[in-house]
């Protein structure tokens, strides 16, 4: 733990932070209103946007923004973006924010990681330190990563250069628990660089900083933040698989057991986005390296995993209740992003009571005022309406997402008389609703 008080500055650090997405750009802003700051990104589009204050993931603070890019302008700290790797030369201190995402077998995609190695391996001098911020297993850093700094750089690990784990935590579409407003958990690889990254932090962060002992121990605290919300979740949706049967409302029993002091009050739903339903199979396949066949941890992701069918075959049993015809009956499915006011599409399951409710016959619109249609349509070849235009009725109508818009809207100007509204997200009216999660 770390009680000292925090410095105003890190004397001496320049620091370039690689991959300007979610996670990224707010770290990079916020450095660059103290520091001399590269915010580094491959992607030259979003380079070229932020350069112009513009922030698609809508995730930062513009006016942050603004006054970094202003300060850099003006004198030696302030925040500059580039997509040239050349740039990166100067500066001492590199933070990798880069995607950790899993591949079709669901196995760990170290692709950019690896990338954002090599490419900083050749611009590595004496003294550097790399932090690595993206979401790994325990090991990663040290065993996959400072391998390739050290090999393309040729310099020697600990002796030359040196590494650094702090775990990202923010939330995104949280705007009251913003970066600053997060304790963050840090590491190094040695005691003076854990201490030097640990006094980075503290210097911006203004919830403070837990200093972790080692960089396998920072990894494997966030690793297990998000498989213990996993897990916890896929025990409520697995209640809730029960409740269906039972024929009881999952929700009015998670509020009954909720007024006992110790009971927790997890919400079932699905689990999409690039973090709790991908980070636990970071850890299963460290596990499994090392021998061990991880049994919770999975099957929380299986049951997670089988929400989106669960939802979509329940929708069709309640439209036969209701004596739909099921084949080309319409049906709405309210939101795509994987989580509500934000967004994010990525990893999103509702993709999956889309993919089912078409095999039964349905033909299914998406509406999402929050996600960006070429996007979808890149990601997940699905084409989004763009608004709801009234003239059409759905048998079936399904909230996914509990965008703020979606909770005033008026679902009895779209739906069939009879039709049938499913919430996943308990977050309407139950007299409007046929059934929910
Ligand atoms: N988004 C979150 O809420 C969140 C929270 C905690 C941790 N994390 C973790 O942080 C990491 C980054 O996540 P994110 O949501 O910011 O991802 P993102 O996809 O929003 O952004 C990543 C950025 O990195 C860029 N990039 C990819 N490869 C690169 C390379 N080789 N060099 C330079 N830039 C490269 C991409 O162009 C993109 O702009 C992941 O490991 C994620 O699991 C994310």
């Amino acid at each position: 733990m770390n009680n000292q008080s925090s410095p105003k500055t890190v004397e001496n650090a320049h620091i370039a932070v690689i991959g300007l997405g979610y996670v990224g750009l707010p770290l990079a802003i916020e450095f660059g209103k103290k520091y001399n700051v590269l915010g580094f990104d491959i992607n030259a589009d979003r380079v070229a946007e932020l350069q112009v204050g513009k922030d698609r993931t809508q995730e930062a603070n513009l006016k942050g923004l603004k006054t970094a890019m202003e300060l850099k302008k003006k004198g030696r700290v302030g925040l500059s973006f580039s997509s040239t790797a050349e740039d990166l030369r100067p500066y001492n201190t590199y933070i990798v924010t880069v995607p950790t995402p899993i591949d079709q077998f669901k196995a760990p995609d170290l692709t950019p990681l690896i990338k954002a190695s090599e490419m900083l391996g050749k611009v590595l001098e004496k003294g550097d330190i790399v932090v690595y911020e993206s979401t790994v297993y325990p090991g990663c850093t040290e065993e996959d990563c400072v391998p390739v700094l050290e090999r393309v750089s040729g310099l020697k690990f600990n002796r030359d250069f040196f590494a650094g784990y702090s775990p990202e935590r923010i939330n995104p579409g949280d705007k009251i628990n913003t970066l600053t407003k997060i304790k963050k958990v840090t590491s190094g690889s040695t005691p003076e660089i854990a201490d030097r990254v640990d006094a980075l932090y503290r210097s911006i962060i203004e919830a403070g900083t837990h200093k972790a002992p080692s960089i396998k121990v920072a990894e494997a605290s966030k690793a297990i933040e998000n498989a213990q919300r996993d897990v916890n979740i896929s025990f409520v949706n697995e209640l809730s698989l029960i409740f269906d049967r039972i024929g009881i409302d999952t929700h009015d029993v998670i509020e009954a057991a909720g007024t006992k002091w110790n009971f927790l009050k997890y919400q079932p739903g699905l689990v999409g986005g690039h973090c709790i339903g991908v980070d636990p199979y970071y850890l299963a396949h460290k596990a499994q390296a090392l021998g061990y066949h991880p049994q919770v941890i999975l099957s929380g992701r299986r049951v997670n995993d089988h929400m989106g069918a669960f939802v979509a075959d329940k929708v069709v049993k309640l439209m036969i209740q209701k004596d739909h015809k099921i084949k080309d009956s319409r049906a709405l499915i309210m939101g795509i992003t994987f989580k509500e006011n934000c967004p994010d599409i990525r990893n999103t399951r509702v993709v999956d009571i889309y993919h089912e409710l078409v095999q039964f016959g349905l033909s299914v619109d998406i509406y999402d005022p929050w996600a960006d249609a070429v996007e979808v349509k890149h990601e997940y070849g699905l084409d989004i309406i763009n608004e709801i235009s009234g003239n059409v009725v759905y048998d079936a109508i399904v909230v996914a997402v509990a965008h703020n818009e979606f909770l005033k809207f008026d679902y009895k100007k779209v739906k069939r008389n009879n039709g049938v509204v499913f919430d996943t997200k308990a977050c309407l009216d139950r007299d409007l609703v046929d059934g929910r999660l």
